[in-house]
Order: C-alpha cells, then structure tokens, then sequence
C-alpha cells in the first residue's frame, strides 16, 4: 500500500472510501466542519441515526455514483480518553470494511489532539496490517480487492517523518504472519532455513545454518533431542545485521522455532489443540520478521544477530523418552520428564549459543506455556527479565507499539520445582507457576553477565476472530517490539 499526506483536507477530496473519525464530545459540531464539502448530506443522516462516536461505533454508508463511494464513521469516544491504541484499533475497525474495495482509501482524525508523526504512523500501520490477507493456500483464489492508496488528510511535512518505516515494518510482521500461518507440512526446518537465507541475500544480513552434524559437534544435545522423533533433520538458524560504522550496541534476538509440537511421547491430547501447533514457531517468525524489517530498514550503530534452533517435535522409534536424560552444550545435564516441555530444550542451546556471541541483551521469544495464556490471555505476552533497564526498555517498546505486554516475577525459590534427583536439573517443574518455572529454566542457559529477557507468546501469537488491527489467525505479534527495541536511540 502507497501511503501519504494530504495537506488539503477533505475539500473535493475523491478518493474510494473515506475514514471519518468522530469524538464523543458534541457530534453536532464536528459534523459542522464538514457543511462545506460533498458529505454534507450525507451527515445530515448520521446526526438521525443516534450516532454517538463511542469509542467502537462504526457507521458506514455507501453511494453508487459518487465519490468517495464508501464513507465509514467511527467512533473515537471522549476526548480526554483518546490515545494511540484508540487510534489504532478505530483505522483498523473502519479500514476492514474496505476489504472489497480498490483505490485510495482517505483517513481523516482529530490529528491535532496528537504528536503528527506518531498518529500518522500508528494509523498507517493499523489500515496496513487489518487488511492482510493470506491466500497462498486456495486454488483459485477469489479476487480480493483492497485499497492500493492510503492518504493521511490533513495532515502535512513533519507528519511524514516516520512514514518510511511503514513499510519495511508491515512487510516483517507479514513475513511473520505467512510463517506462522503456514501448516506444517510446507513450513518445515528446511523451508524455515531457506527463507532466513533468501533473506539475508535481498537484506545484505549474514547467514550461517547448522546442520544436524554441526550441532553434534558443538554438543547440542538438548535441542537434538527434541528434533530426534522426526524425520525432517533440524535446521540451526543464525543472521547477522552490522550497520556500516561504528557500532554502540550488539543484540542478539532468539525465537522458539518449533515447526510442529505433537507434544513427543507426552502427545497432545484432549483440549490441547494439537492441530495449532504448526504456530509453536510464532517466536522464530517474530525474529526473521524483525530481521526483515531491520535489514530494510539499516538502523545506524547496532549489530543484531538472529537466532532460530528450528525443528519438529515428532513421535517415532528413536524419538526421545520421557525420563531421558540429556546434556546441553554447556555441559548441563537436563532429565526430560516431559517430552512436551520441548521449546525450552530447544532454546538452551539456542542461549547459550547467543551468550557466546557476548552481545550486550539478548530477548528471546517463544510460545512456551499454555501457563501464559491462563495468567495474561491472548492480547497481552508475558516479560520475564532480571534487567530492570532492560524490561523497562521492552516495555516502552511494546507499548509505543501497541502491543501488549506485561513484566512477570523470576523468584528464584520457584527453581526448587525444577530440581532432578538424577540430572542437574528437569525440564518441566509442576503445574502452577507453569511459565515462571519454564523462563527459571531458560535463565540457566544464558551467560552470567549478560542482560537477557524473555518474552512468552503463547496467547498472542494467534487471534482466532478478527481483533482490532488482526485480522483472524496469525498475529505477528513481536516484530514491532522487537524493531522499536533495537532501534531505538541509544
Ligand atoms: N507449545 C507449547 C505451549 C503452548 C500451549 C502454546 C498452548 C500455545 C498454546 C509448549 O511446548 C508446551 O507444550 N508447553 C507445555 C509445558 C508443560 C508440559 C510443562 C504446556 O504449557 O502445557
Ligand atoms: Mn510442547
Ligand atoms: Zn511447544
């Protein structure tokens, strides 16, 4: 989608279909700014209708030979309410109803009751991602027609300033969103690995993948052992991004890279939607969607390094069994008492490969526990750090860009629930406290003195009805955090 201001305003303004943004506060007057234009008539009839502008509201009119054909009110609520994330979710909530419709689609906001250049953005982003749409899978595709155009009106110059990002950003939460919505038999480690490398190529990042053998020789006995029951072999994952000149902060990001979770051995049964799993990968899509985005858009003084152990977590004859003992490449050994507890085997040895590389933070994101869905459900991710620098920095990231998040407690007397009498330590600790104990145990694989923090997605990797700028079924959730994260100043 093409995006720019308008200066103008809505005077003769012929776009396809206008946004119309409304307060709660007076409808009758702000309708008063529009007498002079074409909608006049039109807004006559919204005054009729008992239209109040609660935040939520949506009215839409249609008119066959006129332009715009399409017209959508929506309601802002009260002033003193309104915010970004109101923003956001009313563009969004306004721009799905013109999925059906080609052309310019025009958004016009109370602007002035904002920062410009954050509005317009927040705004941007929002019609771009709700009209997301996923037809790679259907034969003959029913035409979809969409707006081509987005224009800001009224808005001007400095506005604008933060609209180049749009782009690059849609594009890596889409890149995230086609992986994770794609089932598991065409997203495999192997495609996964081909992707990342595809996109190192067009990005000019660096890439390295491992192979079942390499891993073997760096002694990643707890990620292999979760790859073991299939037959598809496991695929390492490392991308590199160095700015040109000096470099000021070196990151690196990890994502849970389970392509299918059948739970090994302890199976998915019962209410736990086994056929979700091909979204187990949500955190391993997060970070190649920020490496997309990042790669495009060449952020000064940083170096970021990507990290996926990617692979399936099968059942077969020399799949792993429940009670194995196993060792991780920093020597830990790890009893497996649950087969289902397979991420965090699979992000040990991704941690400690990161804490290798010495880099001044590392966040990992994964969809962990079915524990995080109960504590935050699926519109909020659960942080776990001991940086309060570093947490604080994620949240504001999160938070600027609208996604939910929300720091989490690391008691270190909850690792009691992890001890083996046998091995160093279990995978899986009992069932309350289920996402503190599985970040306790990730904690164990990352170096000393490094920062590091964990982000679990579980909840809100995948939306199943269309919410605010989601459309149904694969969020995305992450790219944005993790992009604000690494670009911000300093
Ligand atoms: N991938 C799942 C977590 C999950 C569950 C994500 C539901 C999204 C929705 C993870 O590998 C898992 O199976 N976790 C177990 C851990 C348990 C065995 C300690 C869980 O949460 O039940
Ligand atoms: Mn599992
Ligand atoms: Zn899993």
């Amino acid at each position: 989608m093409q995006i720019s201001l308008n200066p103008t305003g809505l005077k003769g303004w012929n776009g396809s279909a206008l946004i119309l943004g409304l307060l709660e506060d007076n409808v009758k007057n702000q309708l008063e700014q529009f007498e002079e234009s074409s909608l006049s008539s039109l807004l006559e009839n919204l005054k009729e209708t008992g239209f109040s502008a609660k935040e939520g509201e949506v009215a839409s009119f249609n008119l066959i030979e006129k332009k715009p054909q399409k017209i959508i009110v929506v309601g802002l609520g009260k002033p003193e309410n309104l915010n970004l994330e109101i923003l956001r979710k009313s563009a969004a909530n306004g721009a799905r109803t013109c999925l059906g419709t080609s052309g310019k689609l025009g958004v016009f906001f109370p602007w002035e009751l904002f920062e410009p250049a954050s509005a317009a953005k927040a705004v941007a982003e929002a019609c771009q991602l709700c009209l997301f749409t996923d037809l790679r899978f259907r034969n003959e595709p029913e035409p979809q027609k969409k707006p081509e155009e987005l224009e800001l009106i009224g808005l001007q110059g400095p506005a604008g300033k933060c609209l180049s990002q749009v782009s690059p950003i849609c594009a890596g939460v889409e890149l995230a969103r086609e992986l994770v919505g794609a089932p598991p038999n065409e997203l495999t480690p192997a495609a996964m690995a081909e992707t990342a490398v595809q996109l190192a190529k067009e990005y000019n990042l660096q890439s390295k993948v491992l192979e079942e053998e390499d891993c073997k020789s760096r002694g990643m006995g707890a990620y292999l052992a979760v790859a073991q029951g299939s037959d598809l072999k496991p695929k390492f994952i490392h991308l590199t991004y160095r700015s040109q000149g000096q470099i000021t902060r070196r990151l690196a990001m990890v994502g849970k890279g389970l392509t299918f979770d059948s739970g090994g051995y302890n199976l998915k049964v019962g209410a736990a939607q086994i056929e979700m799993m091909k979204f187990d990968m949500g955190g391993s899509a997060a970070v190649l969607g920020a490496a997309r985005a990042i790669g495009e858009l060449q952020p000064s003084g940083i170096e970021v390094h990507f990290i996926v152990a990617a692979c399936e977590n099968m059942v077969n004859g020399s799949a792993v069994h429940p009670g194995d003992i196993v060792k991780a490449s920093n020597g830990k050994t790890i009893e497996i008492n649950n087969t289902d507890a397979e991420g965090r085997l699979t992000l040990a040895d991704a941690l400690i490969y990161a804490s290798a590389l010495e880099p001044d933070a590392i966040v990992d994101l994964a969809t962990l526990t079915g524990a995080c869905v109960i504590a935050l459900g699926d519109e909020i991710a659960g942080l776990w750090s001991e940086s309060d620098d570093l947490a604080k920095s994620l949240l504001e990231a999160a938070n600027a860009a609208g996604e939910g998040l929300w720091r989490m407690p690391l008691p270190n007397s909850y690792k009691e629930g992890l001890k083996s009498k046998l091995a160093d330590i279990k995978n899986t600790g009992p069932r309350p406290g289920g996402s503190i104990t599985a970040a306790l145990f990730l904690r164990e694989f990352v170096g000393d003195s490094i920062q590091w923090a964990h982000i679990d997605i579980a909840g809100t990797v995948w939306t199943d009805k269309d919410r605010d700028i989601d459309p149904a079924g694969a969020t995305g959730f992450g790219v944005r955090t993790l992009v604000n994260w690494a670009c911000k100043e300093n």
